[in-house]
Order: structure tokens, then C-alpha cells, then sequence
């Protein structure tokens, strides 16, 4: 059948992942406890709603629902305050090769993100235009590892699951493709990515013949 592909953002395409962490650690600082890249990786590809709630059982803090809110924004700013500044060389190495093979060759391609910020982060690096469907954290009422955002860019793409293949760096990412009953190719370590069908440390070591393969030409 006729394949599809589906990327995750933050830490797939553009290496927004450390602000994530950057800005998770100074609020992490603020309220007096430290956030390390090992506790990170559980924040990957998680809605900010629950990293917020981790980081609290992290710091053994209990709030109300307005200073939880609170902390919500302060967080979303200090990360759009990088963000800012940001452009086009912050998309992830030879991403851009991959995408535009897969263009020319008339894959559909669709977004699977968890970020409520998706569309401006992809409109600053000039990548929106790629992609068919962008299934962001607007768009999704269940988180990672659940598959509905997966499932919902497969059928915006008209692409049946068993026939996409997705790009995730997260381990709930993975996960949810997983249980989608799709093709998963991790991007990261592959020790904490173990679950992934496929695992490169990054798009440099994809080459063409590997994607190839998987649109079936
Ligand atoms: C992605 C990142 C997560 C982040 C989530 C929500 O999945 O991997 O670390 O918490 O998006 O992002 P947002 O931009 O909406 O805060
Ligand atoms: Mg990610």
C-alpha cells in the first residue's frame, strides 16, 4: 500500500528539546531543586500540562490550581523566549535532505507533535510548508504514549496505520507508534529508544536507500 510519514518535532526536526529542558531547569531552580537531562528524558514528548505535574513530584511541592497555571505560563514565556530567537539553523542535521527527497517523490507527510507551539516553531524555520497535515498539542486530547495523534495524522493523510512510518526521539513517542501499529524509527540512543523498530543517533545516519525501502521505490 501507499506509504506515509510521520515526524515528531521538538528533538526529530529542530533541536527545541533543549529549551524545553533549559526551561523546565530554571523553573525547577526557582522553586529550589535541580532538574537533570537524565529526568528529561521522561519529559520528552509529553504534554506540558503533565511535565509540570512530574517536575512538582520531582520537587515533593503540592499547589493549587492557580500557582499550577501559574507555572504553566512562566514556563511556556521562558521557552518561547528562546524560541525567538531562532531560525533555520536550528533544524536538525540533514533533516532537510530527508525531507526534500521524501517531497520529490510525492510521500505524504504529516506532523505529530505534542507542542501546542508547532506551527510557529515550523513557520520560523520555514518547514510548514512540507508537511500535508499538522497534527499538534491543539488538536489531541490524549497524550503520548496514547496514539490518537498519530492516528489522526494518519488519517488527515489518508494513509492507512501499518503503512506509516514514524520519527520520534521520545520513548512515550515510540510507544504510541508502536501501539499504533506503525513503523517506528527512533532517533537518539539507542539504549533509551530500545522499543524502536529502527534507531539512528540522528538524520545523518539515515541514508537514501534506508528510506527508499520504507516508501517502497
Ligand atoms: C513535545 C516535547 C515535550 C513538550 C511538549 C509540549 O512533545 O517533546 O517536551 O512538553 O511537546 O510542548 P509545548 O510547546 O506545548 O509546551
Ligand atoms: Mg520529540
Amino acid at each position: 500500500g501507499k506509504r506515509g510519514f510521520i515526524f515528531d518535532l521538538d528533538g526529530v526536526i529542530v533541536d527545541t528539546a533543549k529549551y524545553h529542558y533549559l526551561a523546565w531547569k530554571n523553573l525547577a531552580n526557582e522553586l529550589g531543586f535541580d532538574f537533570t537531562e537524565e529526568q528529561n528524558e521522561a519529559f520528552k514528548g509529553v504534554s506540558r500540562r503533565r511535565c509540570l505535574e512530574i517536575l512538582l513530584e520531582l520537587g515533593g511541592i503540592t499547589v493549587d490550581e492557580a500557582q499550577f497555571e501559574q507555572w504553566l505560563h512562566e514556563k511556556n514565556e521562558d521557552y518561547l523566549s528562546y524560541i525567538a530567537r531562532m531560525d533555520a539553523s536550528e533544524i536538525l542535521p540533514d533533516v532537510p535532505r530527508v525531507l526534500n527527497f521524501l517531497k520529490e517523490n510525492h510521500v505524504p507527510m504529516a506532523l505529530g507533535s505534542a507542542s501546542k507551539n508547532a506551527i510557529p516553531i515550523l513557520e520560523k524555520v520555514d518547514l510548514l510548508s512540507y508537511f500535508d497535515t499538522v497534527v499538534d498539542g491543539n488538536k489531541v486530547t490524549r497524550a503520548k504514549p496514547d496514539p490518537e495523534v498519530f492516528l489522526i495524522a494518519a488519517r488527515d493523510i489518508q494513509v492507512s496505520p501499518e503503512n506509516c512510518v514514524v520519527f520520534e526521539d521520545a520513548v512515550a513517542g515510540i510507544e504510541a507508534a508502536n501501539s499504533a501499529d506503525m513503523i517506528s524509527v527512533g532517533i537518539g540512543d539507542p539504549g533509551v529508544l530500545s522499543e524502536a523498530q529502527h534507531v539512528f543517533k540522528d538524520f545523518t545516519e539515515i541514508d537514501i536507500k534506508f528510506i527508499k525501502q520504507l516508501v517502497h521505490i
